[in-house]
């Protein structure tokens, strides 16, 4: 949460930040502010409460002329929303952003006495004072003490006033990359506000101070030694962070998913079965487990409830699904005989990386799914599979979620292979079906008539619930979710069966009800539940695969899915619950790429 920026080089410091807090604005919408410094030192601070191009505004009518400077994009955790709780804060000689949060910034403040010095409510600024009261000319040696002094997670870029044209940075656990090159250098919470300007990047080592400066990168440890940190490629292009013609990102990136799900598929297959060796990742790693732990948050726990009951059916080993906030602070029942596979687009959500940690500590062997290379899931886990989905840059995770998915069937595929349970034949013919959901999806995207006509029900109620039974139950919690987070209305994903035992009497009539019926076992099942919801007055949306016999009267609207074998539903469902909230959002009007309340990345607990 939070988006940051620094660059220090020969161009338009203005320019270049709030083009960068554009692309970082998905971090946080509260409010944005820069600071600019000239090369006599003097400081220009602007931030103000909403939009970046609120901030854009205000800059633009009364330019500066600077070449180095900070900007921020808010995502309010400490303080409401306001021009004054906004970032860059000062104190005396400091000026910094920060992103994370400061536990102890009570305890300081009392400590050091700073009360009647602060002007926000935010623990950044205390931050700020600390820093002004470390400071005796050496910004290294302030940062280190700062270091001892500070717990909570971090991601500062400070200015000093005698130190013009540097930015000093340091992190802990929150996320910073930086890049040099002919343009300057530059540090950002994330890649997206970096790629206009180069291919090469590194992540910024934590307990390190990183100076930037028009010259140069220069890193040192804690103890003064200077640090080489890994240089990295990035395979996303300028394009992939940018709308292209769409007018959201988010049905921008609904479109992508065909072409995603082969580009994370394809270049792990060997003879058409899924091979993980060139990604270090052996295969005594499956062998060798009882049982899977899989932990993420949101839309990605949502992907392995799915991987849940694909691998379970598939390979017959227990596999439990947890929420990464609940289980971090749960005496877990694993050991090293799990396999603990965390999910993750981000790369950095808080809770997931804690559960991670507490996994190993466990003696789990931990493998991550992850789309942000580099990130600290990546380099924490003992093993990653990246999803290629490129930037994802709505708020609502699309594509991320539908290559979580297919980097879980890979998984399942090779276990199954491993545990006997498939023949090399039979890996396959699941090989060839997964690949074939990229097309499954692609129809869904160009005959979207039926969901369009669906949009007209859902977005009058204020109420609607997603209905299924086993995968079916699965996915309608991501459709569930995806509605409620970017049309404001309350959804809730129910298992069909269960639904009798209380919730059914909610239902009203004209109440919207998603039905989920594309698995042939518990067809008929699900179909009874249907029926139960309209005998009750509710609009039924039946979504089935192609060919299915329904009686027509249980339902209002019905959408084909272009699959046969079930468990493969799953991405076209995916693809028609996606652009039901996109369209009923867009239809009320709303912010769909940016939702009330919500960030892209929760680096906070
Ligand atoms: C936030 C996002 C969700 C995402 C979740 C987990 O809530 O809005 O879209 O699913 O975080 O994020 P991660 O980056 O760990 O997948």
């Amino acid at each position: 949460m939070c988006g940051i920026i620094g660059y220090s080089g020969s161009f338009c410091a203005q320019k270049i930040l709030l083009d960068g807090l554009e692309q970082l604005e998905y971090r946080g919408y509260d409010s944005a502010g820069m600071a600019l410094q000239k090369s006599n030192g003097e400081l220009f601070l602007r931030k103000k409460a909403g939009r970046v191009s609120v901030l854009r505004e205000a800059c633009e009518g009364a330019p500066i002329n600077s070449v180095c400077g900070i900007g921020h994009t808010r995502w309010a955790t400490h303080g409401g929303v306001n021009d004054v709780n906004a970032h860059p804060h000062n104190c005396g000689k400091v000026t910094l952003i920060h992103n994370g949060i400061i536990e102890n910034y009570h305890e300081i403040t009392a400590a050091f006495g700073f009360a009647g010095r602060l002007h926000s409510e935010t623990d950044t600024e205390v931050a700020a004072c600390l820093l002004d009261y470390l400071y005796q000319g050496d910004p290294f040696e302030a940062l280190r003490q700062a270091v001892d002094i500070l717990t909570g997670s971090y991601a500062f870029c400070i200015l000093f006033a005698d130190q013009p044209g540097r930015i000093f940075c340091i992190r802990n656990v929150s996320p910073l990359v930086a890049a040099h090159n002919d343009s300057g250098s530059f540090v950002a919470s994330d890649l997206t506000a970096l790629i206009a300007y180069g291919k090469s990047y590194f992540v910024v080592p934590e307990e390190t101070v990183m100076t930037l400066s028009p010259e140069g990168i220069s890193i040192r440890d804690l103890s003064g030694q200077p640090v080489e940190p890994e240089i990295l490629t990035v395979d996303w292009n300028v394009e992939s962070a940018r709308k292209g013609g769409y007018p959201h990102y988010m049905i921008k990136e609904i479109n992508e998913q065909p072409e995603a799900l082969q580009n994370t598929v394809l270049p792990r297959l060997k003879d058409g079965l899924p091979d993980f060796t060139d990604e270090g990742i052996p295969d005594t790693l499956f062998a060798s487990c009882d049982n899977i732990t899989v932990i993420a948050c949101g839309t990605a726990m949502y992907a392995g409830m799915v991987g849940k009951a694909v691998m379970e059916q598939a390979f017959k080993i227990p596999v439990s699904v947890h929420i990464a906030s609940e289980f971090r602070y749960d005496t877990p029942l694993i050991s090293s005989r799990t396999l603990t596979i965390v999910i993750s687009q981000s790369g950095e959500t808080i809770d997931t990386l804690a559960a991670l940690r507490l996994a190993k500590a466990c003696s789990s062997r931990t493998l991550a799914i992850v789309n942000v290379k580099g990130s600290a899931i990546a380099r924490e886990s003992d093993y990653v599979l990246y999803t290629h989905a490129g930037p994802e840059i709505a708020v609502a995770s699309t594509k991320a979620y539908t290559v979580q998915l297919a980097v879980l069937y890979l998984i399942a595929c090779r276990f199954s292979l491993l545990r006997g349970c498939f023949t090399a034949d039979q890996g396959r013919k699941f090989i060839a079906a997964l690949l074939s959901s990229s097309g499954a999806m692609e129809q869904m995207i160009r005959h979207d008539q039926a969901i369009r006509e669906a949009v007209k029900t859902v977005k009058r109620s204020d109420h609607a619930f997603f209905i299924g039974r086993g995968l079916d139950y699965a996915f309608s919690l991501e459709g569930a979710l995806k509605l409620k987070e970017i049309s404001y209305i309350h959804a809730e994903a129910y298992a069909a069966g269960e639904l009798k035992h209380g919730t059914i009497a909610l239902i009203e009539e004209r109440t919207p009800v998603v039905a989920l019926a594309t698995q042939e076992k518990i067809f008929a099942k699900t179909i009874s539940n249907v029926r139960e919801v309209r005998a009750r007055g509710a609009a039924v949306i039946l979504i089935v695969k192609e060919g299915a016999q329904v009686d027509p009267d249980i339902y209002d609207i019905r959408i084909d899915l272009p699959v046969s074998q079930d468990e493969f539903a799953v991405f076209p469902a995916a693809v028609s619950l996606q652009l039901l909230a996109y369209y009923t959002s867009d239809a009320k009007g709303l912010n769909v790429d940016k939702p009330r309340n919500l960030a892209k990345s929760v680096t906070v607990e």
